[in-house]
């Protein structure tokens, strides 16, 4: 039987939380079926694909390498965690307006890694979105929808500032 000290305790979207279970469950399995932020999805389950991205300390990270007992007293956003940002609200509707959304399952991972490169760069060249998503694979788009996304994206933020 676990003990109170057992429990792996994280913030999650902003949220004090805890996990009793195994403790190398993978955080993409813990965020999908035990806290249901099913925005984080799962594709390849290896790291390669970018499906499962979160941000983990403000960094983009593959949540289906990671054991849950990794992100102990760190701090966890998913998607759902990010709607009422205004950074975040501007890259949906980007995406939107440029086409950048087909089936929509690499999207959720896709913005997180945006997200990340914009809260750290709000003037990014191409190759440095290039650079950012790389580790994002999307099978419908190609990635320059992507891109011209992303770029139209850091275009509004400028015009807000
Ligand atoms: S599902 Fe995690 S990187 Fe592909
Ligand atoms: S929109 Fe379908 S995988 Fe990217």
């Amino acid at each position: 039987m676990k003990s109170q000290n057992d429990k792996i305790t994280f913030i999650l979207n902003g949220e004090k939380v805890s996990y009793a279970g195994n403790p190398m469950d993978r955080l993409v399995d813990v965020l999908r079926e035990n806290f249901e932020f099913t925005g984080v999805k799962e594709g390849c389950g290896e790291g390669e694909c970018g499906a499962c991205s979160v941000l983990l300390d403000g960094k983009n990270v593959p949540s289906c390498i990671i054991p849950v007992a990794t992100v102990q007293n760190k701090e966890i956003y998913t998607v759902e965690g990010l709607r009422e940002v205004k950074m975040f609200q501007i890259l949906v509707n980007s995406f939107a307006d440029a086409g950048a959304v087909q089936c929509g399952f690499c999207t959720p991972g896709m913005m997180i890694s945006a997200y990340a490169l914009l809260q750290s760069n709000n003037n990014p060249t191409d190759d440095e979105i290039r650079e950012a998503i790389s580790g994002n694979f999307c099978r419908c788009t190609g990635m320059n929808m992507i891109i011209e996304a992303i770029k139209l994206a850091v275009n509004r933020l400028g015009e807000t500032e």
